[in-house]
């Protein structure tokens, strides 16, 4: 079998564009712009990108978007005054803090600051508590993205035998509780689950989040399974020329999309659905905020 490739930039674009066309409504109908504000402390390379993208993504679907660039050296006391300022702030519906901060900000602290309501990263102790008791709540993006995927290329999960491999707070187990919620039957595996393979063969569906490039060979896929990769990892690519790199996801690609019913390619798969999601959370948060219907397919 070869595996459909489930196409994310293209889906991360179709979701990118149901959101502009729910806020030309709320703009037109309601005289209300949603608002995302982004803090960014430091000066991570890799997190400037990510801000920088957020933001032109923001503008490009009618949304305000604020910037907060803080420097490295920023107290946690002036960082949490700005985050109590956004909070109060009626323009702004959603608020990110950039990951990972600082070494000496408490990060829990500074996330469980958010005001749950416009918490869009689903990453507030109120909000882990809502997705795992079933309850109405924002969704961590990245999960959220793999879910909306799924649905669409399957209907239905019921039932269905999901392992996802790796257990952090921002994918593994909110992933874990979304498919859940669909009435799968969950598995999170890690790196001190016994038999890994024989635990992988048994999914239907494999979300693999570990970090680790190409951990998950074809020879573990179940045939016919569906296969998510969030990882991108960035190794040596001396095939392209002495000192070049290429990115690839925690499966081997090319053996498991042999084996696979479906398969998201890295770059290209879970990535842009990421961003595309934070702005549909972000819209979420403007809805409820306004006591106005919620978005129909862009929330779980
Ligand atoms: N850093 C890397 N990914 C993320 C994310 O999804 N949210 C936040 N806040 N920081 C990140």
């Amino acid at each position: 079998m070869t595996a459909t490739v489930i196409d994310g930039k293209a889906f991360a674009a179709n979701v990118r564009s149901q959101v502009a066309e729910h806020v030309a409504v709320l703009k037109a109908d309601h005289g209300i712009t949603p608002g995302l504000a982004v803090v960014l402390v430091g000066e991570d390379p890799a997190s400037q990108v990510y801000v920088r993208s957020k933001g032109k993504q923001t503008v490009e679907v009618g949304m305000n978007s604020f910037e907060h660039k803080l420097d490295a050296d920023t107290s946690e006391a002036d960082l949490l005054a700005l985050i109590d300022q956004l909070n109060k702030d009626p323009a702004v519906h959603g608020i990110l803090v950039q990951l990972p901060l600082p070494g000496h900000l408490n990060s829990d602290l500074v996330i469980n600051s958010i005001d749950p309501a416009k918490d869009v990263d689903g990453f507030h102790i109120s909000n882990v508590g809502l997705l795992g008791t079933g309850q109405k709540s924002m969704v961590p993006c990245t999960p959220l993205g793999c879910l909306m995927m799924l649905r669409d290329h399957h209907g239905s999960l019921s039932g269905m035998n999901a392992v996802v491999l790796g257990r952090s707070n921002i994918v593994g187990k909110p992933m874990a509780q979304l498919l859940l919620g669909d009435s799968c039957t969950v598995t999170i595996a890690h790196s001190r689950t016994k038999d890994l393979p024989d635990v992988v063969r048994g999914a239907d569906i494999v979300v693999a989040a570990v970090g680790r490039p190409q951990m998950v060979p074809g020879d573990w896929i179940k045939p016919g399974a569906t296969v998510i990769d969030v990882g991108i990892n960035r190794i040596d690519a001396p095939e392209k020329g002495e000192g070049k790199t290429r990115l690839v996801g925690d499966v081997d690609y090319d053996s498991c999309a042999a084996v696979a019913g479906a398969i998201t390619p890295v770059p290209g798969g879970v990535g842009p659905m990421t961003i595309a999601c934070l702005l549909a959370n972000t819209l979420t948060a403007c809805c409820r905020a306004n006591g106005l219907a919620e978005p129909e397919g862009l929330t779980a």
